[in-house]
């Protein structure tokens, strides 16, 4: 007896230590009793990693007790962590009472390398080693998916999170070679209840990959929003009206330029001014990737309300008139993707039902799959005209996009649940340059025509 309860001890540790240390072993699937059993060991003191200023840089945050005020990550290439460098952040305070809130960088990251990293809240008692490897950064591939949106008020958290983990099981299970994940918001449901935070931060992959994220419209609910508690994003742009809930801001890899937006603040030129200052400093960039959180050329329900209007008018002009290739969405929870679009309009291309176009005009809007178990099937009374492809499934999935030194742009969409890719579009840039536009910027370009087209007085006003 005392044999069998040593046994089923030693095997409840290697089931915690497979899930918490540093291996991430291809083709693992997870039980959901030994995903439940791991869930209970975990709170919102979870580590969160998110992508630094560029591909040389990682950024950490985590909540810990109040009185560890030393917050302190080691990197180093041996598993051991012989020979580490040390990184000391900040800690701020945190949404929850008793508790703080963490942020470091790590700096000097090398391409093609497998790192350990451990962390400390105090300067003195460190975690278990976790693995990061770093890939080539000339050609990348990355995780898109959005509306993790876990649901304290509905459902059971282990069991919610237990769908986005099969959904990131599939992903890295079938794609070794990815750099790092975009979520297009709606990280939580309640925008205030931590172990919504816990839920969505829960797959142990989320230790291993960097996860750049947005502020969705339910992370904008509650009474005190805890994105901005739990991110730690780089070039964040809190503009002259921040965000209680969390702001935009920028990072580079490679060639690729990504913008990221709080598609909630929309009343101010803010988000204009982080597009531009964003563009200005990258003037390099080959690629200029937005992403936010409203489908504005989506694919269900929310891409035809007001909120939506509003962002089309106020929102997509900075992208446009800075010449971006493709803004990455989500909200509707329907995986799809626009014909390429300008000013409204759909810019028609010969090949674009081939699947690939080269140098297109306009912008591609690309909006994914939800990632637990909440993925919508389209409706008929949502067949907009701007819409190339939606998925009729309903399922949840995944989007991989690989750009590659030589120009391509690849699409490729995967339908977890069934486990079969169900879409490809590859866009192939031969002219790198960007067609800026001035357009008039917020007031003449976007704000004006917007009052003007809502309120018919007011183009009388000014004589439009
Ligand atoms: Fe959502
Ligand atoms: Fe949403």
């Amino acid at each position: 007896m005392k044999l069998k309860r040593i046994v089923s001890f030693v095997l409840f540790i290697g089931i915690i230590m497979s899930l918490t240390s540093v291996a991430l072993s291809a083709s693992e699937k997870i039980s959901l009793d030994d995903w439940k059993s791991y869930y209970s060991t975990i709170d919102n003191t979870i580590i969160n990693l998110t992508p630094g200023a560029d591909e040389s840089e990682l950024n950490f945050s985590w909540h810990s007790s109040f009185t560890a005020q030393k917050p302190v990550v080691r990197i180093s290439e041996n598993e051991d962590m012989s020979d580490y460098d040390e990184f000391i952040g900040t800690t701020s305070v945190s949404d929850v009472i008793g508790q703080r809130v963490n942020r470091v960088t790590a700096t000097g990251l090398e391409e093609n390398t497998t790192y350990y990293y451990t962390y400390s809240s105090d300067g003195d008692d460190f975690s278990e080693p976790s693995v990061y490897i770093t890939h080539s950064s000339d050609s990348f591939k990355f995780l898109f998916v959005s509306d993790q949106q876990p649901n304290s008020e509905k459902y059971d958290l282990a069991e919610n999170s237990y769908k986005w983990n099969t959904v990131l099981e599939e992903a890295f299970n079938n794609n070794d070679d990815i750099s790092f994940i975009v979520s297009a918001g709606d990280m939580t449901n309640s925008g205030d209840v931590k172990f919504e935070w816990t839920a969505t931060l829960s797959p142990k992959y989320l230790r291993s990959y960097a996860m750049a994220t947005v502020v969705g419209n339910h992370d904008n609910r509650g009474l005190i929003p805890t994105y901005s508690h739990y991110v730690n994003n780089p070039n964040t742009y809190l503009g002259l009206w921040p965000s209680i809930a969390g702001n935009g801001y920028w990072f580079r890899y490679g060639d690729v330029l990504f913008v990221m937006i709080n598609s909630n603040k929309i009343n101010s030129h803010d988000t204009y001014k982080l597009v531009d200052l964003a563009v200005d400093a990258n003037p390099d960039a080959k690629w200029r990737i937005g992403v936010m959180h409203h489908d504005v050329y989506g694919t269900g329900g929310h891409a035809s309300q007001e909120s939506a209007a509003k962002i089309r008018a106020l929102v997509v002009p900075a992208f446009e008139e800075n010449d971006f290739d493709v803004i990455l969405t989500g909200h509707d929870h329907i995986y799809g993707r626009s014909y390429f679009m300008d000013k409204g309009e759909i810019v028609r291309n010969d090949s674009y039902n081939s699947g690939v176009v080269t140098d297109p005009d306009g912008i591609l809007y690309m909006t994914s799959f939800a990632s637990s178990g909440n993925s919508r099937k389209p409706s008929e009374d949502h067949n907009y005209p701007w819409l190339g492809y939606v998925n009729e499934s309903g399922n949840d999935g995944y989007s991989t996009i690989e750009i590659t030194d030589d120009g391509e742009f690849i699409i490729k969409a995967f339908d977890s649940t069934a486990g079969e890719q169900i879409d490809e579009f590859k866009i192939i840039k031969t002219d790198f340059t960007f067609e800026e536009k001035d357009n008039g910027g917020y007031f003449y370009g976007a704000l004006i025509p917007y009052l003007c087209e809502k309120y018919p007085f007011f183009a009388k006003i000014l004589g439009k």
